[in-house]
């Protein structure tokens, strides 16, 4: 009897945590959809005015040479299947966050060239605020900032009039553009 109270005890214990962990994940301004970009997305639930905090980045904080180790398991499953999101996201010089886990809500969020949020790090932990006001219904996206190195394994579908094509951070467009310049320019006429 006494065993079997503590094991229900213990079960009520993690029950909570594993209830916590997964608040911490979720947002009352937001919602996953379908997206028009890639995939799923998330969605404003309601009007957001500009400067909210909409919700945190979760998931487990991992050094540098986990996440190298990750990153190279998730390249080679992508260039088996066609298909691996990558879920990591840059926390400090020492540690990154992975992501991937199902109650992190924000990791649905796709990129656009026009972004209405942004990510900001805050100690340990990353958090998406708004850049300006958002329509209840409207996409909520940021800028990857992923670096023009890799610019031709990333294309942009953000579908915005002023989309560089491409999934690189906006610093590097000028380096993008001089880039795409150059390439249509050895393209046999
Ligand atoms: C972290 S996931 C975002 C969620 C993703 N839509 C899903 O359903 O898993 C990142 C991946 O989504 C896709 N993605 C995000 N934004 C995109 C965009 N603007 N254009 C094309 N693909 C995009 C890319 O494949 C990228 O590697
Ligand atoms: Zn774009």
């Amino acid at each position: 009897m006494a065993a079997r109270s503590k094991q229900f005890i213990e079960r009520q214990a993690l029950h909570r945590k594993l209830l916590a962990l997964w608040q911490q994940g979720q947002s009352p301004y937001c919602e996953v959809r379908g997206s028009e970009i890639h995939g799923r997305g998330v969605y404003a639930r309601c009007f957001i005015p500009g400067k909210t905090r909409i919700c945190e980045y979760v998931g487990e904080i991992i050094d540098k040479k986990q996440s190298a180790r990750r990153g190279v398991a998730l390249h080679a499953k992508s260039m088996e299947t066609g298909d691996a999101a990558v879920y990591i996201f840059t926390l400090s010089k020492n540690f990154d966050i992975d992501g991937n886990v199902p109650w992190n809500t924000a990791r649905l969020i796709n990129h656009s060239c026009s972004p209405n949020c942004e990510a900001w790090i805050e100690g340990r932990r990353i958090f998406i605020h708004a850049l300006r006001d958002i329509r209840a219904g409207e996409e909520l996206t940021y800028d990857y900032g992923f670096d023009v190195d890799c610019y031709e394994e990333h294309p942009c579908r953000c579908g915005e009039p002023e989309c560089v094509g491409h999934i690189v951070s906006r610093e590097q467009w000028p380096e993008l553009r001089k880039l795409l310049k150059s390439k249509r320019g050895k393209k046999p006429s």
